[in-house]
């Protein structure tokens, strides 16, 4: 079906390379490859790739910094619509404060010295997570990149910051509750769809495709209600090595899996 004049299948997965001259009758029928509308990644092992060189540990975040630039260009011009990258969860404020600190120098430095790339490249910017904990210089390379980047239309950056998902649903409880006690919300009409409009990411799909670097397997408090029917690839390769090679695979990996979403 033609969706907003893009090709999509019947799961809602866009069509990419594909042949308008399929439409023809007389044209053989091209098996058009599928890409996910929404790829989401838990970007892992910034520190054992340092470890593995004998660097310390905020160099192997610098690199990852490096792949998070390749891994956004690339899903652009594969066709991805939305890439949600878990760059700093809840849990990670435990880490020591250098280490942390580091980390917020390297986003905060990210989102000043891509923004003009990524406004060539129409990247909309967005955030999800309780973003009032991040440092005020954050927060604001945070806001401009988002409010410069608005009116972009092509691939939509989502950068899970202060990320929990238990948080996350913490949070949409307490709205619900909010709506309920203040009237604008019907207990009774309480529905997974509606609950979904309460969560940080209530303008976006739900993911398609979830990408772990460094082999582990587990979903580490991300996207726990928006991944219920993801599909999960895994690569033992370190997060700083992430590149377009692997997205392929992923997406390629994803083509071939079937989704019945619970249906037969
Ligand atoms: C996990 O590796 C990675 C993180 C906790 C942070 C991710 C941050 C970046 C990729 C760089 C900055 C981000 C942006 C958006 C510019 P780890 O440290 O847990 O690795 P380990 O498991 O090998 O110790």
């Amino acid at each position: 079906m033609i969706d907003g004049g893009r090709l999509r299948g019947a799961a809602g997965r866009r069509m990419v390379e594909f042949d308008s001259m399929a439409l023809q009758p007389s044209s053989p029928v091209v098996q058009p490859s599928v890409v996910p509308r929404h790829v989401a990644i838990i970007m892992d092992g910034n520190g054992r790739w340092a470890a593995q060189r004998g660097l310390p540990r905020t160099e192997g975040h610098r690199r990852g910094a490096d792949a998070v630039q390749r891994a956004v260009e690339a899903c652009g011009e594969m066709g991805v619509d939305f890439l949600t990258l878990y760059a700093f969860s809840s849990e990670n404020w435990k880490r020591p404060p250098a280490e942390v600190e580091a980390l917020m120098f390297l986003l905060d430095r990210f989102l000043r010295n891509k923004l003009d790339e990524m406004l060539k490249k129409n990247v909309r910017f967005q955030a999800i997570g309780r973003l009032t904990d991040l440092p005020a210089s954050c927060q604001e390379s945070l806001q401009r990149a988002i409010e410069r980047t608005a009116g972009n239309t092509g691939l939509t950056l989502i950068l899970a910051l202060s990320y929990g998902g238990r948080e996350e649903i913490v949070d949409g409880v307490k709205s619900v509750v909010r709506d309920v006690q203040d009237g604008r919300l019907d207990p009774a009409m309480i529905t997974p769809e509606v609950f979904s409009q309460h969560l940080y990411t209530r303008h976006w799909p739900d993911p398609d495709l979830l990408i772990r670097t460094s082999g582990e397997l587990r979903l580490s408090n991300f996207l726990l209600w928006q991944l219920s029917y993801a599909e999960f690839w895994v690569t033992p390769k370190l997060w700083p090595d992430f590149n377009k090679s692997d997205l392929e695979e992923a997406c390629a990996a994803f083509a071939q899996r079937e989704r019945r979403f619970g249906g037969v």
